[in-house]
Order: C-alpha cells, then structure tokens, then sequence
C-alpha cells in the first residue's frame, strides 16, 4: 500500500513533467546535451578578417551601411569586398563575435534578434557592439578597390524610425500588426551571448588547418609558422577557407539550437530602425542548407573588450534546472527511482 502523501507526490511529478513538456513552446528538453554537443563540433579560429559565403546559393553575408543592415546580398555581384569582409574576434570558450564597423565608424556586431510574438531568436541583426566594444578593428587592406557592393534597391526598404514618418506605405500589407510596431523597439538588452556565435563545423572529426596560422586559446593569440599570406581577391589568395554552421550562442542550454540561414528578411518589426535583418533557423547538423564558407582573408591579433575566459566552463546544470527545463523521460525516472528508493526505506522502516 502507498501511502497518500507519496502517492501524491508521484502524481505532482508526473503532471508536472506533462505539463513542463506540453507548456514550453520556448524551452526544449534535449538543449543541455545538444548544446554541449554542438560545443563540442564547433572549433577554434584563428582571429582575422572572414567573408562568409552560403555553400548553395553564393551569396554572402554582407554589412550594408544603410541603416545599419547584414544579410546575405544577392546577385551576380555578391562578392568578396570591404562590405563582405567581417572582423572575427575571440571571446573565451569557443565565443567569436562577428563585427563591422559602419560609415560613421560605428561597431555593429551581428546579434541574435528575439522575437517576443513567437518567443524565440528569429534573426541576426546588426547592432551596436557591446560583448567587445573597445577598439575598432576594420581591414587594414582594400581586398576589392571602389567596389560598393550590390544592394538591390528595388527590395524594400529600411524605414527611417522616430516620429513623423508613420505614413509611409506598408511594404508588406499582409502584417497587419506592422504599423503599429515597426517604430517600436522592442529589441531586448543585449547579453553577452547574443553577440557571440560558434563555428560548428560541417564534419566535426575534421580539424581545420589555416595556412601558416593557428589559434592559441590558451593566450588568445594567433601562432604564426610561417609568412602571412598577403589578400589577394583575384587570385582567391587567402589563409583557407571551411564549411561551417554559423550557431548563436543565445539559449544554447534551454532552447533549441539556431543557426544562421541564408535568406533575409524585410519584414520590419522589432528592428532598429527597422532595418533587414538575416534570418535564423533550427540548426541541423547535416543539412547543407544551413552551411557557409568561410574564409580567412586576413589573420589579425586583437585585443579583447573583455577579460578571456580561455578555460572551456561546462554549464552546471542543478537538478532543479534539469526538471524546469522539462526533461521528460529523464525527470520521471529520476523521480521515480527516488520515489521508489523512499518507499522501500519507508516499508522496511
Ligand atoms: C556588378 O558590378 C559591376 C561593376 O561594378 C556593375 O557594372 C554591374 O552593374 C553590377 N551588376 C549588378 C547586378 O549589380
Ligand atoms: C560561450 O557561449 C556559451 C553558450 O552561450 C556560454 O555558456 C559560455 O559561457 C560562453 N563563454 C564565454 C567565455 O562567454
Ligand atoms: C561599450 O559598452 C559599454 C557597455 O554597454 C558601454 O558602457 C560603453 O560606453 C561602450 N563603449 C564604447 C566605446 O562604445
Ligand atoms: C568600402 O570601401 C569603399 C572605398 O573603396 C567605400 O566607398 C565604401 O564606403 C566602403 N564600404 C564599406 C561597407 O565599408
Ligand atoms: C531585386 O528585387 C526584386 C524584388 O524582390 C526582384 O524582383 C529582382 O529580381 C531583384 N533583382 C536582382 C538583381 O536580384
Ligand atoms: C509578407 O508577409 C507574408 C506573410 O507573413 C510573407 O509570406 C511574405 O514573405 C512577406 N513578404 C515580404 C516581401 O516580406
Ligand atoms: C538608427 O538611426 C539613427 C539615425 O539615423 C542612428 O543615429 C542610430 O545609430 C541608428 N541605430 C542603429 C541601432 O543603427
Ligand atoms: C555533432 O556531430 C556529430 C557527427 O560527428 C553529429 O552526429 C551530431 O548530430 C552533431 N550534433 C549536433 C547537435 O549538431
Ligand atoms: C534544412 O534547412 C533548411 C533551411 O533552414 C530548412 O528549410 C529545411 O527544412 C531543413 N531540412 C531538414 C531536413 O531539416
């Protein structure tokens, strides 16, 4: 015979489980072991200046000084130039921020947008550096002299915020909640993790070998073994090029894992200054549609905005993270076994 209290407390913790499970849109129960495991397939990179190409459809991801944007360009004349080339910089861990500075010799760093509405990280947009914000470090070379990219000028355009300009026509009349939240920003503060991202690599029992250079993260410093290679864009002269998913560090341990995916997006909201912004996807190892090049142009020694932290720290996960996270196999099992072991202490008791 159970007794009633322990009965009931088999019941809460099962109608707990149920309900951790069924309530979480947000959450996902497996983020603690894929996060560890997409850690694990990411690697270090040297430290330098990177273009990022998507492997299916060619086009890069490119900083567009226009209010501030970065997604990937489209068009034959999706290249290689100063608006495609992004500053890498380490930040402890496998932590790399990815950063450009604009014509006012502003950083903007690519950050991971949340979305209240749907309750998950939807896009990386280009927002002011805060994760390391104290030196600028743009290319110290021209990879594409005069070139100023492509921007399709037919594709809608970013919206000038503030007040007074409400009346613009609606680029997308379908978003019938757009004109009331496009001047509105909603972007949250910005934590570390949103403007770091790892490298996770397309095959992960792979090292990734850079000519002449390799990352030290034990002084966050590059090791040079030979000359730098000097850019050359014509003669696709660089340090090396990898197959990479790009991952947002946002929610790594509660959510499921997002990925930049290779499309933008001009729906405005939630965008300061309500700018096109790159979307981000679930990351799915293996699917080729999420990866990119990158390549290696140029390697550079910065110094960091932030102490590093070199040693990799493993979360620590407390049981009660564990059960709020809603595991659900796991916790019951837990649970029960627990139930079990005092129900026998009790009988012999
Ligand atoms: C591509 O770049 C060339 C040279 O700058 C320019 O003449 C051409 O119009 C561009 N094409 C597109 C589609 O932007
Ligand atoms: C790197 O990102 C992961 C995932 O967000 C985080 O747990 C870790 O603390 C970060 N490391 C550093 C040094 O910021
Ligand atoms: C860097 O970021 C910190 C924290 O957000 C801020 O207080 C500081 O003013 C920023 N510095 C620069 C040079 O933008
Ligand atoms: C790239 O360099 C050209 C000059 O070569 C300059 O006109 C342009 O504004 C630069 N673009 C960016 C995004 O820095
Ligand atoms: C520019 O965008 C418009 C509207 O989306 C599209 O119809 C057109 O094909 C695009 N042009 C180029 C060169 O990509
Ligand atoms: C307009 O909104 C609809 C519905 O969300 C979406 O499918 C479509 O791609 C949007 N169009 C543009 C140009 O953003
Ligand atoms: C938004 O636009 C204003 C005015 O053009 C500019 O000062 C500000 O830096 C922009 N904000 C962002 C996040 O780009
Ligand atoms: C990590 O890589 C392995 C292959 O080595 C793959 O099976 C696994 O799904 C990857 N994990 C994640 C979370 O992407
Ligand atoms: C692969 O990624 C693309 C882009 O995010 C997505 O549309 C597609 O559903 C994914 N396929 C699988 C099998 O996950």
């Amino acid at each position: 015979m159970i007794p009633l209290p322990l009965l009931s407390l088999i019941l809460l913790s099962f109608l707990y489980s149920v309900y951790a499970v069924a309530g979480g849109e947000g959450t996902y129960a497996n983020a603690a072991v894929e996060g560890a495991q997409i850690i694990d397939n990411s690697t270090h990179i040297p430290t330098g200046f990177y273009t990022f190409r998507h492997v299916e459809t060619n086009k890069y991801l490119q900083f567009i000084d226009f209010q501030n944007q970065i997604v990937p360009t489209q068009g034959e004349n999706s290249t290689v130039f100063n608006g495609t080339l992004f500053t890498v910089k380490w930040h402890g861990d496998k932590n790399y921020s990815i950063q450009h500075v604009n014509h006012a010799n502003l950083l903007k760093c690519l950050s991971t947008r949340w979305d209240h509405t749907r309750g998950s990280d939807d896009a990386g947009v280009a927002w002011q550096c805060e994760v390391d914000n104290k030196t600028i470090d743009k290319p110290d070379f021209d990879i594409y002299p005069n070139f100023h990219g492509v921007y399709n000028a037919s594709l809608p355009r970013p919206l000038h915020g503030g007040k007074g300009h409400g009346k613009r026509e609606d680029t997308n009349t379908s978003h019938h909640h757009q004109s009331e939240r496009r001047f509105v920003n909603t972007y949250e503060a910005i934590r570390p993790d949103k403007q770091q991202w790892l490298f996770m690599r397309a095959d992960p029992s792979a090292s990734f070998d850079w000519t002449n250079v390799a990352f030290d993260p034990t002084t966050g410093k590059n090791q040079y073994s030979g000359d730098i290679i000097q850019p050359n864009r014509k003669e696709k002269r660089n340090s090396g090029s990898h197959l990479v998913y790009l991952v947002s560090a946002a929610h790594l341990w509660n959510m499921r894992s997002r990925c930049l995916h290779p499309t933008a997006s001009y729906v405005f909201d939630f965008t300061p200054n309500n700018t096109g912004v790159t979307n981000l996807d679930f990351c799915h190892w293996g699917n080729q549609s999420l990866l990119w090049e990158m390549t290696l142009w140029k390697p550079k020694d910065f110094v960091l905005g932030e102490e590093p932290n070199p040693a990799f720290v493993h979360p620590e996960v407390s049981v009660w993270a564990v059960f709020g996270s809603g595991y659900p196999v796991e916790t019951l099992t837990l649970w029960s076994c627990l139930l079990f072991v005092s129900l026998i202490a009790w009988i012999c008791h």
